[in-house]
């Protein structure tokens, strides 16, 4: 049978409580998901590097059978054609999120039409969390519990 191989695409910079839903929900529902983390991103410099992004991630999801992580640079379709997978995951936190959200998934079916993009919602408590936001708390000194995984926050203290 074939394999359901789903990537959940991002910049993960950091990984936080939102994202970690996300991905433990969507697990069972494929056989497999790729955490895939974007390299060649416009975002300007990051808080992690990509390998530290990619080592926290691995680490957080250490108990989690049947999800890995990777990086990509390029289409994310071509990411995917790579490790064979047809489905790409991403949450929905807002109305705000859907315009660009719905956008990408547009374009990248255009890109491959076997592509589909499928939406998890995400949970209220974590419906306000970004990774800029977590980013701009932390620099600014905020109390970053329990909007990020442990792992992150013990690499943040580093
Ligand atoms: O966490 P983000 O920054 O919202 O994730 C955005 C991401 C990585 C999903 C998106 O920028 C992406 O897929 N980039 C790869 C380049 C690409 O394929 N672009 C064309 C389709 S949108």
């Amino acid at each position: 049978m074939t394999q359901r191989i789903a990537v959940y695409p991002g910049s993960f910079d950091p990984l936080h409580n939102g994202h970690l839903d996300i991905i433990q929900r969507c697990r069972p529902l494929f056989d497999e998901v790729v955490v895939a983390v974007l390299r060649n991103t416009s975002k300007g410099k990051g808080l992690f590097s990509v390998e530290e992004r990619v080592e926290i991630i691995d680490e957080t999801l250490n108990d989690l059978d049947g999800v890995r992580v990777e990086s990509f640079s390029g289409l994310l379709v071509h990411f995917m054609e790579a490790v064979g997978a047809r489905t790409i995951v991403r949450g929905l936190r807002a109305v705000s999120d859907f315009e660009s959200e719905f956008q990408m998934a547009l374009m990248n079916r255009r890109l491959d039409s076997r592509m589909e993009t499928v939406f998890l919602t995400s949970r209220e408590e974590f419906s306000y969390l970004s990774s800029r936001l977590v980013k701009e708390v932390y620099l600014l000194g905020g109390d970053c519990q329990g909007l990020l995984p442990p792992q992150v926050l013990r690499r943040l203290a580093r």
